[in-house]
């Protein structure tokens, strides 16, 4: 099979393309025949060696895709062979074909095409739990997305909206918050044009946001935190910008804050039952046609590297996406 590898840690134009032999799966794992795989911001690190999980080298980057089953290990009872899945694989989506534990696999709605699918368990995973669990997000409620035309903020908008929020997205520039807007925010800030923490207190009479959603850290988290309501809370996503910020606590306490931190993939490991409670509600509002997971550009296997460096350089616009087949 062909994989796309990183030999050596270093920029994403250091990936090649080789003919590999195939995985052979686990007890626990199935084989995955990947259709289409998701690119997702941590692709950009673990190439660098700068992600919290590093795998041996020579690795294939790619931490999602979705495809049909093709095998499954003789511990495997909750799929079969020819099931139609999406799975979270951490690294080794940017190939033709992945081993990956049964549990991190999960049956993809019969209306979903494998395009959207690779573009869905990541972002729409992440940004329901931020919501859910950690932000308890209520109807009325306002609620602040950074950096939302990306994959999990305009995630967060469309949960957000569905949920029943009023939802201002926040984003560097028109084109990208016109995105944000078709996926049905209510107001919008352009930070690269106006001040977030003047803009929050203007859209909300001076009350701030009741929660913020910040996968972007650095001076934009600095920011927003001073435009949190009374009860507000404020979830740590991700830190994008490069930069993970400090909190002065005083804010906290002057708000009667909290600060939430998000980390879906070991929610996933350790609530399993409400990580799929999470998908059960997310395939049914993908159904009533509220959520629409926007795949912006496709790449063939080879230009894996090429989708890489389009999310690196804060070009990508929803989601890209690796197809295979
Ligand atoms: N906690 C979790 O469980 C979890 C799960 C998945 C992802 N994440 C994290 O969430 C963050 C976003 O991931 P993603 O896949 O949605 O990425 P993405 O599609 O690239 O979106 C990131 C957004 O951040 C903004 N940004 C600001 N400064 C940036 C910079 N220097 N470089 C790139 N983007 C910058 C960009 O919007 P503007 O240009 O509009 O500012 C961009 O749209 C990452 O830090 C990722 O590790 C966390």
């Amino acid at each position: 099979m062909k994989a796309v590898l990183c030999k050596a840690l270093g920029p994403a134009r250091n990936l090649v393309l080789e003919e590999v032999e195939s995985p052979v799966p686990k007890k626990n794992e199935i084989l995955l025949e990947v259709h289409a795989a998701g690119v997702n911001f941590p692709d950009t690190l673990i190439i660098e060696g700068k992600y919290q999980f590093q795998p041996p080298l020579p690795f294939s980057p790619g931490g999602e895709a979705a495809g049909i089953v093709r095998a499954v290990g003789e511990k495997v009872s909750t799929l079969k062979v020819g099931d139609r899945v999406m799975a979270l694989t951490g690294w080794g989506s940017f190939a033709e074909e992945v081993a990956v534990p049964a549990y991190n696999a999960i049956p993809i709605p019969a209306q979903m095409d494998f395009s959207s699918a690779a573009a869905f368990g990541m972002t729409y995973g992440t940004s329901m739990h931020a919501l859910q669990q950690r932000g308890q997000l209520k109807a009325g409620e306002t609620l602040l997305v950074l950096g939302a035309s990306g994959g999990v903020g305009l995630a967060a908008v469309e949960i957000g909206k569905a949920m029943g929020a009023r939802v201002i997205a926040a984003a560097s520039s028109a084109e990208k918050l016109a995105v944000a807007k078709a996926a049905g925010a209510d107001e919008l800030i352009n930070y690269s044009e106006h001040s977030l923490k003047d803009e929050i207190k203007r859209l909300t009479g001076g009350n701030g946001a009741d929660v913020i959603y910040d996968p972007v850290g650095g001076d934009l988290f600095d920011q927003a935190v001073r435009g949190i309501a009374w009860n507000g809370r404020l979830l740590v996503v991700g830190f994008a910008s490069g930069r993970i910020p400090e909190l002065p606590v005083n804010l906290a306490l002057l708000k009667g804050a909290a600060v939430l931190g998000v980390f879906w993939g070991a929610f996933a490991q350790r609530q399993p039952a409400d990580n799929a409670a999470n998908f059960q509600q997310l395939f049914t509002w993908y159904a009533e046609g509220k959520l629409k997971p926007l795949v912006s550009q496709s790449f063939e296997l080879a230009q894996a590297g090429a989708a890489i460096d389009v999310l690196g350089q804060r070009k990508a616009v929803g989601k890209l996406v690796v197809t295979m087949r």
